[in-house]
């Protein structure tokens, strides 16, 4: 990788929905061990665009160049394998399951394509589900959740749930974690935990983040550099003391508070 190029690169990017343009030429770079949050208030495109990198939905126009490669197109579970992974603004688990069967999902491809698994027979399907079983219980242990193992997920406070939810997508180790409003639903004191606890994350696993948050404390404690989008378009950039001073960026938001 050439120098000025990020892990992540974003070129143009936009998606319409009918009449609706969710996201209209955005560009953005996100560099190894960074953190960069995208901020805007609500139908502003934040979620379109972490939908769009994900391979949720497929562009319109534009590029997802991600480790030199343009990925815009392909599956998500494609765009997972490369290094990729996300949680959702409305927390995606199996309620009916336990803790630790959540995060065992996160290798379930693997051990739909594993050749070696193929090849070794059962005797090998059983060193592979006790090597998941303790990868997942590692990253419950990281996210604090070891104790609650065996605990069933819908039974969680929703502070805990969401932590599943992040030890499931730091489970396929990824190079780059996309968080979708980590701290929706959360109660101030929760909200206070949730930024040590992304900050701690950051430092010790080594990767970069993208953070959407509609809630700009958040984003300005915690992050690089700053996108703030507004009815699609990227109003600004910065980082945060540059972020905080933008005439443009408190318009738009003294004009929502105002609504
Ligand atoms: N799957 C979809 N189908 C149709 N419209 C959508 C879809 N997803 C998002 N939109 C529209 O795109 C705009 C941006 O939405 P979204 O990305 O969810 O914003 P944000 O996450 O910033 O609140 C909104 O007008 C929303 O209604
Ligand atoms: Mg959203």
């Amino acid at each position: 990788m050439s120098e000025g190029q990020g892990l992540l690169e974003v070129k143009s990017l936009s998606k319409r929905f009918g009449g609706v343009t969710a996201v209209e030429d955005f560009n953005a770079v996100v560099r190894d061990n960074h953190l960069v949050g995208i901020i805007g208030p609500n139908g502003a495109g934040k979620t379109t665009i972490l939908n769009l990198l994900s391979g949720v939905y497929p562009c319109n126009s534009g590029e997802v160049v991600f480790e030199g490669r343009n990925v815009a197109g392909l599956k998500s579970y494609e765009i997972g394998r490369l290094g990729v992974a996300r949680t959702f603004q409305n927390i995606r688990l199996f309620e009916d399951m336990n803790v630790l069967d959540n995060v065992r999902t996160a290798y379930s491809w693997r051990a739909r394509y594993g050749l070696l698994q193929a090849m070794v027979g059962w005797k090998g399907v059983n060193i592979f589900e006790r090597a998941v079983e303790e990868k997942a219980l590692h990253w419950l242990d990281k996210v604090g959740l070891y104790k609650h193992r065996h605990e069933y997920t819908g039974s969680l406070p929703y502070g805990l749930q969401r932590r599943v939810e992040l030890a499931r997508a730091l489970a396929g180790e990824p190079k780059l974690l996309l968080l979708d409003e980590p701290a929706a639903g959360l109660n101030p004191a929760e909200v206070r935990e949730l930024i040590e606890f992304i900050q701690k994350l950051f430092d010790e696993l080594g990767l970069s983040i993208i953070l959407i948050e509609h809630r700009m404390e958040v984003v300005m404690r915690l992050c690089h550099w700053i996108y703030v989008q507004d009815f699609g378009r990227t109003i600004g950039q910065g980082t945060p003391e540059q972020i905080r001073k933008d005439p443009v960026v408190i318009k738009a938001y003294l004009g929502e508070e105002f609504e």
